[in-house]
């Protein structure tokens, strides 16, 4: 009952109802021999459908087969259900060519100019070895171990043609994507994912999440591409601040989630708006103004991110923050813009530092049981 369907025109796990779990895990790939890349994702594909279903990696499970070899089910999800389970492919810019220019699959003509090498934006602490990755795979869950074990399986899966490049687990959602979910809190104690785009909204998903007809190359139409971002937050520091100017900061109450000068948490921001003494009372250098799509030119994205703590930093800090995860139909017009919007101007920037970074074209889901992840590229 708790199963996912895994095929469809779109994948999984975009506008899927956001799960309370997350390892999303960037692989590099070893192999030069397209071939084999293509056989490992068929083989990927093969496997996501069983896991997402709930059953074992393989067919012969995690116990079914001989003593002589190794299981082809790792078996730590051994009795537990589907729980939610959604896997999702994207292909990063360096999937096409190599850092040298190389086509490395014959695929560099079949790369979308959506999927844009993002800039470096100020402030930027980009870690290259927790950036990048030709392709990812996002695992949600509402149980951690079953998202764990369903990359842990791909990983073993695709030894010898990919390698973990970096992986990050999440919990608590900070967004929701369905109307009827209620509005999760990020770490900074705040409701995230008010004003996302919902999965009810499909004119503004045909609009603003998933690429049409004519928008680039045709392998990826029904696709959208994802922007990912470790954001780690000082909290030590943002806990000494008083309620006011955490609220100045977001541009909403931290109780309702309201914008300021607003009653309810679905209200619309009112911009305009001054206090007695002339100033607005939304800030000009609040969150909510400067991501608001009517200060990007009508940029819409579906977030759909999760907290992180990442044990602690050997300074007496918790090493905590929100892995943002942004789906769009073009990064040029909806993820740049806005974060070069925030880069520059937003008051939380004294609180946060972007330290990994990733941009991957996600395609189509796929149809059938013949289909398979990458099938429209390759
Ligand atoms: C809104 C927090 C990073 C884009 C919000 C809201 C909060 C929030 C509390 C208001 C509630 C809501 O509508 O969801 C944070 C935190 C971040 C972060 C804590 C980092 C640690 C980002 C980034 C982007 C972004 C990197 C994209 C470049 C947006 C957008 C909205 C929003 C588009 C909706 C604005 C509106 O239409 O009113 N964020 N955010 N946020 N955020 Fe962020």
């Amino acid at each position: 009952a708790d199963a996912i369907a895994f095929t469809g025109a779109h994948q999984a796990g975009i506008v899927t109802p956001a799960q309370d779990r997350l390892h999303f895990v960037a692989f590099d790939v070893v192999t030069k021999d397209r071939a084999r890349l293509v056989r490992m994702l068929k083989d990927w594909t093969a496997a996501a459908a069983r896991l997402t279903a709930g059953r074992d990696a393989g067919e012969i499970g995690a116990v079914g087969g001989i003593l002589e070899a190794p299981p082809d089910d790792t078996g730590e999800a051994i009795g537990l259900p589907a729980s939610g389970l959604t896997l999702t492919v994207g292909f990063g810019p360096t999937l096409f060519r190599d850092a040298a220019g190389k086509d490395r699959f014959g695929i560099a003509a079949q790369r979308p100019a959506a999927l844009v090498d993002l800039p470096h934006f100020p402030g930027d602490l980009i870690e290259a070895p927790i950036s990048g990755g030709d392709i990812c795979v996002q695992a949600c869950a509402n149980d951690p171990q079953v998202a764990v074990h369903a990359i842990r399986n791909l990983a073993r899966i695709g030894m010898g043609v990919v390698t973990v490049r970096w992986s990050q687990l999440g919990f608590g959602r900070t967004s929701s994507t369905t109307r009827d979910q209620a509005t999760p809190r990020n770490m900074f104690g705040f409701k995230d994912g008010t004003a996302n785009l919902k999965a009810e909204e499909t004119d503004l998903l045909r609009d603003h999440l998933w690429v049409q007809p004519g928008d680039g190359p045709a392998w990826m139409t029904g696709g959208a591409y994802v922007v990912t971002r470790k954001v780690r937050m000082l909290i030590e520091t943002w806990d000494r601040t008083s309620l006011g100017e955490q609220e100045d900061i977001i541009g909403r109450t931290k109780g309702s989630g309201a914008p300021l000068g607003r009653a309810d948490e679905f209200d619309e921001p009112d911009l305009e708006a001054k206090r007695p003494d002339g100033e607005p009372v939304i800030a000009i250098d609040s969150h909510v103004r400067l991501a608001h799509p009517t200060q990007n030119s009508n940029a819409r994205m579906l977030r759909r991110g999760y907290n992180f703590v990442d044990g602690s930093d050997g300074l007496g800090r918790l090493n905590a923050g929100l892995f943002f995860i942004g789906y769009q139909r073009d990064p040029r017009t909806a993820f740049v813009p806005v974060q070069l919007n925030l880069a520059r101007h937003d008051a939380m920037n004294e609180y946060v530092r972007h330290v990994s970074s990733g941009i991957f074209a996600c395609p189509p889901g796929v149809t059938g049981a013949s289909d398979y992840w990458g099938s429209t590229l390759f």
